[in-house]
């Protein structure tokens, strides 16, 4: 049988719930293309979330704030091309369920009509109550996004962690609860004192996926590019890069301009040929 074709065990919403239930953790990462999410899936991640972060990442914008949910389902349409066990998951982008909650739910049926999502996340604790619940009503599953949140980037004056304070703290409690009320299956806790994502995840019964907020959280999230070390940028205090893919791509490209300024590349186990028979063929007709 082509091993392609074995049978895996697809990641679902209500495995992702029991998961808390059994006390096991949660392991997510974003992917933005075929290449990566494949990767990602082949590895064994849990959940794959087609992140807004694209718009940094991988479009050059410098912040998530310009990315479009037509760019966000062209992304989307790629990692579902690749995956076959994790669930996948995508984020509605700043302006998709700001305004009328309707546009928010059309929006998400196009992701998981067109795109296959399986999942929308959104940012936002209380604000967000009405959007989640009509999502829900219409059979969409939600995960939220609280604390750092980098949609709000001007609201809050920059990257700052969130909740440092007793009534920040408080406040962010309080969000967590609204979002799971409101009938979402997990939340993401980003940028948050680790004591109070501990305290978020022991009060919640959905998994918290931490990105920023310490080891109690029932999961993890990083950016792949921070992962592989492909970002550009200083990492951020919580990112561990598991590898250097910047220097790797930048020898390799250096290598190869060098083989072709030096001509040599490509060499003669590169190149094709003709059969003795043509050889002889051409040089006879044209000679
Ligand atoms: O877009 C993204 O990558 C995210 C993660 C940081 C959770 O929302």
């Amino acid at each position: 049988m082509d091993p392609n074709l074995e049978a895996v065990s697809k990641v679902t919403v209500p495995d992702i719930l029991d998961r808390k239930l059994r006390g096991e953790r949660i392991t997510c990462l974003t992917a933005y293309d075929y290449p990566t999410a494949r990767l990602v899936d082949e590895a064994g991640i849990d959940t794959i979330l087609v992140g807004d972060s694209v718009a940094q990442t991988v479009l050059g914008y410098d912040s998530t704030v310009p990315v479009t949910v037509d760019e966000m389902l062209h992304h989307l349409k790629a990692v579902r091309r690749a995956v076959r066990r994790a669930l996948v998951m995508v984020d509605l982008p700043f302006g998709a369920y700001h305004t009328e909650p309707g546009r928010a739910v059309e929006a998400a049926i196009r992701y998981l009509k067109e795109g296959g999502a399986e999942a929308v996340k959104l940012e936002g604790g209380r604000r967000r109550i009405e959007v989640i619940r009509k999502l829900v009503d219409a059979e969409i599953p939600v995960v939220g996004h609280i604390g750092l949140t980098p949609q709000s980037v001007h609201s809050m004056g920059g990257y700052h962690v969130q909740g440092k304070t007793v009534e920040t703290a408080g406040d962010l409690l309080t969000d967590a609860e609204a979002v799971e009320e409101a009938g979402a299956f997990a939340i993401v806790l980003e940028g948050l004192p680790r004591e109070l994502a501990g305290i978020i995840t022991r009060r919640l019964r959905i998994p918290t996926i931490g990105i920023g907020a310490g080891p109690e959280c029932d999961g993890q999230v990083l950016v792949f590019h921070d992962l592989v070390g492909l970002s550009f940028q200083n990492p951020a205090k919580f990112v561990r890069s598991y590898a250097d893919l910047t220097g790797t791509l930048r020898q390799a490209l250096a290598e190869y301009r060098r083989d072709v300024m030096e001509g040599a590349y490509p060499a003669d186990r590169e190149s094709y040929h003709w059969s003795p028979a043509v050889r002889a063929e051409f040089e006879r007709v044209r000679t």
